[in-house]
């Protein structure tokens, strides 16, 4: 059977691409396209290191923002897997009409904590720094239309301890998100998830 085809969008340095590309890439999925909507973005070399192909559409400097998604749109028709690893724009609702439960998120906090609009980068460690929690962490869930919403798929804790800063806790969380994302992307090329209401169900 053809490795079912897989598109990664990127908006920065691509650690969690980097996760998938060494354990998914050609033995689960074909990592097939990688879209960044900012150039110049050290995914992008990663991508390129790989032999994978990829393009950066400047959402900064498009015009009329409703051509980005034309252009993401079109790239993606014949794709079998959206990983959202690190992307920073909210994709509009025809994305999950079209690619319904076959949109995948990671998000480094343990949702229905420090989620939501506003909460993307340091941002997210610093609100579980300031807010005291004892553990963070990192979950992966389908993407449902609204921001962090849709069905968990994996978590992970990490502890947070008194000497934590955002950044630490950053490096913390980042660990666990490159053991979860590919685990669970790999269980959705397995067809191991089944999603019943909002609980996903793993057959292992
Ligand atoms: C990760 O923390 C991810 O959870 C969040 O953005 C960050 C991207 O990091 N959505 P990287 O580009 O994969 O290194």
């Amino acid at each position: 059977m053809p490795l079912k085809k897989v598109a990664v969008l990127v908006s920065g340095g691509g650690t969690n691409l980097q996760s998938l590309i060494d354990t998914i890439h050609n033995q689960y999925g074909e990592i097939a396209l990688v879209i960044s909507d900012t150039p110049d973005v050290y995914a992008l070399t990663r991508a390129e290191k790989a032999g994978i192909k990829s393009m950066a559409v400047d959402y900064r400097s498009l015009a009329d923002k409703n051509d980005f998604y034309k252009i993401l749109m079109s790239a993606l028709q014949n794709f079998d897997l959206i990983v959202l690893a690190g992307f920073l724009k909210i994709l509009p609702g025809e994305f999950y009409e079209k690619f319904e439960n076959r949109i995948i998120n990671i998000h480094p906090a343990l949702i229905p904590s420090f989620c939501g609009k506003g909460f993307y980068g340091l941002k997210v460690h610093q609100a579980a720094i300031d807010y005291g929690v004892k553990l963070s962490g990192a979950t992966v869930h389908f993407v449902d239309g609204s921001a962090d919403t849709g069905p968990i798929i994996l978590q992970k804790a990490v502890e947070v301890s008194d000497e934590d800063t955002a950044e630490t806790l950053q490096q913390k969380v980042l660990r666990v998100e490159h053991e979860i994302l590919p685990k669970a992307v790999r269980l959705f090329l397995e067809d191991k998830l089944d999603i019943i209401g909002r609980r996903v169900k793993i057959s292992e």
